[in-house]
């Protein structure tokens, strides 16, 4: 089994290829990724943990001519795609970069899959798709307009394999909701390192907790929360990891969309306390105005994953506590 992994060098498809790896011993898992967001140290440190079978690519997926090679070259049974831009205030700031990135790679990789006959696909979606709803999220709520340009790159591409797949019955894709991915694998070798001052709660917690920034700022405590904070869907990295092989393994024709999260609420205040307990170390934070855009509540209903991939999340906010700092309390960041 050949497996095309885009942006697998990335915090989730990394992780994926873990779980892809104990699941499918034998495939050969193939990464197509450019580095836009991750570093060749997660690819060195992946090859520790998967040994064999796994290839790494430099290529840009918007790039047609590169993406026909790799499939020229591979007979794929399976696309995994991840690649993609995520920075929520940066797709405000550039939208067109993420429309062009997000779009054109999934445009391109959709043409070749269909082209070479690979009929299996799995999609990296988000929580974000829900728009301004009312939680818990089912998979059948009808969409709300998504409040900035990367939510509407994955409702766009939401839309495009579903109209791909009515005319292509052999086309068989899985979406997956991702709600708030967090933690590390428990090896410690991989996890999330964004560069530079981070943009989500866990890896801005972890930084200072090793003394890179100062103090945590919480965005707001007057929501109508359990502590006025924002309250957030966590699941561990290594759950939502082996959600995809739970979608490949049961991938069905047609669409079958699924969002992959706990089905449980944790607020910011309960997120820092948990990881100060877990870690023995102290995260001073401050409360600062809410962040425009956020939402007081966000959490899944994650009961059809479980009906139809026999998938559950089944790691603690602890877990995910102790693996995210056990990751980066070794890694050195820029
Ligand atoms: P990430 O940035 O860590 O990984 C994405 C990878 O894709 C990076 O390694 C990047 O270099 C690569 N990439 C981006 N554009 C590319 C292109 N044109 N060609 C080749 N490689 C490209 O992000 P992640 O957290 O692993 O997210 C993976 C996917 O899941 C993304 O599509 C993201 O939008 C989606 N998602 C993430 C979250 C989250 O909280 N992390 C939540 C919902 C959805
Ligand atoms: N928060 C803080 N301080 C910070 C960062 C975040 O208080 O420095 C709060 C936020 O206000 C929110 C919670 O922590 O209440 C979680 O915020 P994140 O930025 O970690 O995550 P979001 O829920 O805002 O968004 C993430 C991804 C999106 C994805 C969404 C899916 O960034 O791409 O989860 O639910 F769409």
């Amino acid at each position: 089994m050949n497996i095309l992994i885009t942006g697998g060098n990335g915090f989730i498809g990394s992780h994926t290829i873990i779980s892809l790896r104990e699941h499918y011993p034998h495939a050969r898992l193939v990464i197509a990724d450019n580095l836009t967001n991750s570093t060749l140290e997660t690819f060195t440190n992946l090859k520790k943990l998967v040994k064999e079978g796994i290839e790494f690519y430099n290529i840009n997926i918007c790039n047609e001519e590169e993406v026909a090679t790799l499939f020229i070259n591979y007979s794929f049974n399976a696309v995994i795609h991840f690649a993609g831009l995520k920075a929520v205030g940066e797709s405000v700031e550039k939208p067109l970069k993420y429309y062009r990135n997000n779009l054109i790679s999934t445009l391109n990789l959709v043409k070749y899959c269909l082209i070479y006959d690979v009929g299996k696909f799995v999609f990296s979606s988000s929580a974000t798709v829900y728009g301004n709803g009312e939680s818990p999220f089912i998979e059948s709520h009808s969409l709300l307009p998504t409040s900035n340009p990367y939510g509407e790159t994955k409702a766009i591409c939401e839309r495009i394999l579903i109209d791909v797949a009515n005319t292509n019955p052999e086309f068989c894709v899985s979406i997956l909701r991702y709600f708030n991915p967090i933690g590390a694998h428990e090896s410690g070798l991989i996890g999330e390192a964004p560069n530079g001052i981070p943009n989500n709660l866990m890896p801005y917690i972890t930084k200072v907790a090793k003394g890179e920034l100062e103090t945590l700022h919480v965005f707001g405590n007057g929501y109508p929360t359990i502590d006025g904070t924002g309250v957030r869907d966590y699941i561990h990295i290594m759950d939502l990891a082996d959600g995809h092989v739970a979608a490949l393994v049961n991938l069905k024709p047609g669409v079958n969309i699924y969002n992959l999260g706990t089905g449980n609420g944790t607020s910011v205040l309960q997120l820092i306390d948990t990881f100060e307990k877990v870690n023995g170390v102290k995260i001073p934070y401050k409360i600062v105005n809410p962040r425009s855009g956020d939402l007081a509540t966000i959490y899944a209903d994650a009961r059809k994953a479980e009906r139809e991939l026999n998938w559950n999340a089944k790691r603690s906010i602890e877990d995910m506590c102790r693996d995210a700092w056990n990751f980066a309390k070794n890694t050195v960041t820029i």
